[in-house]
């Protein structure tokens, strides 16, 4: 059985990885407030006393704009942290997979990224995602870095959440109508996180790289949002719908700009390693029903 350290268990793709993985792996789950990934020696000392074979490093800052005036904090776990994580990698001979996200890229590309698209992250947030993924790199550890796009799930803080707590007081949203994207649900990042480890671990190992990682299909948030009232409609007859009004990304000024095209090739995904993640809106559905079941 494969032993797997999971850092930021407490967030979305941390909790689903650890649920998903349970049972098949030996998961040995930290939060915060077993590995605080600001401290290098404890990461250091965390991974050297484990000897796990798989590192998954799901702990992040995400606070997008929050990073602008607090990049030190956001430097610290998403630059630093994925370089202490992969110098102690390799010392115990662990892969690590580890996630990184779309906002390496402006969005100015008029097509699905690829990986080797050159990079020009907007914001602190993007920038030090990918000095993360650089030290990683440097750091000569084996390495899978999944990018992914608009991440939610049944827990913690997200759009899908945001909305359906939104509908519970307000008959009409608005919603920004031109930026692009996939929202990919936690549930199948953890299936994708599943499906690498049933990999054997030379062919793992061999396919070390950037990967894009992220839900089939696209939308933008104002019909993300949509498809959000009309299913939970069909899973809860008589449930609200609030009015969805379209807008600009010029009517939601935030201190980060987002890339208004946040869609990403998955075709070396697939090549590599077979994997395929649903359309975005079975995902979804998915997700609708867990809630329901919770
Ligand atoms: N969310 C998105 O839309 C999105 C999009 C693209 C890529 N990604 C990437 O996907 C990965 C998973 O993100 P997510 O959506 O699961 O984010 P999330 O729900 O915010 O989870 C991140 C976790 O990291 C933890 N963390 C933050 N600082 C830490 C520290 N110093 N020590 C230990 N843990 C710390 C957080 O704990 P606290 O709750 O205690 O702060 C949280 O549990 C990240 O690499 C992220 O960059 C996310």
């Amino acid at each position: 059985m494969k032993r797997v350290l999971v850092t930021g268990a407490g967030g979305q793709v941390g909790a689903a990885v650890v649920e998903r993985l349970s049972g098949t792996c030996e998961v040995l789950a930290h939060d915060r407030s077993t590995l605080d990934l600001a401290d290098s020696a404890r990461i250091a000392a965390v991974i050297d006393a484990a000897k796990p074979h798989v590192v998954v490093n799901a702990g992040a800052y995400t606070a997008v704009d929050r990073a602008e005036t607090d990049a030190d904090a956001a430097r610290a776990v998403n630059a630093v942290a994925p370089g202490a994580i992969g110098a102690a990698a390799k010392r115990v001979g662990a892969v690590v997979i580890h996630f990184s996200t779309d906002y390496v890229f402006d969005g100015t590309k008029d097509s699905p990224y690829v990986e080797t698209d050159p990079v020009r992250p907007l914001g602190t947030y993007g920038a030090t995602k990918l000095e993360g993924e650089q030290a990683l790199a440097a750091s000569g550890a084996d390495h899978v870095i999944l990018r992914t796009s608009w991440v939610y799930g049944p827990r913690g803080k997200n759009f899908l959440l945001t909305m359906l707590n939104a509908a519970k007081t307000r008959d009409e949203l608005r919603v920004v109508d031109d930026q692009h994207g996939a929202p990919t649900s936690a549930l199948q990042l953890a299936r994708a996180v599943d499906a690498l480890l049933a990999r054997d671990d030379a062919s793992l190992r061999a396919a070390k790289g950037v990967y894009h990682c992220s839900a089939a299909g696209e939308v933008t948030w104002w019909g993300f949002a949509r498809a959000i009232f009309e299913r939970q409609a069909a899973l809860h007859p008589g449930s609200k719908v609030p009015r969805v009004i379209a807008i600009p990304s010029a009517e939601y000024p935030t201190p980060v700009r987002r890339p208004e095209n946040s869609r990403l090739s998955n075709a070396k995904l697939v090549q590599a390693f077979g994997i395929a993640l649903e359309p975005w809106d079975v995902a979804l559905d998915e997700v609708l029903r867990k809630l329901a079941s919770a």
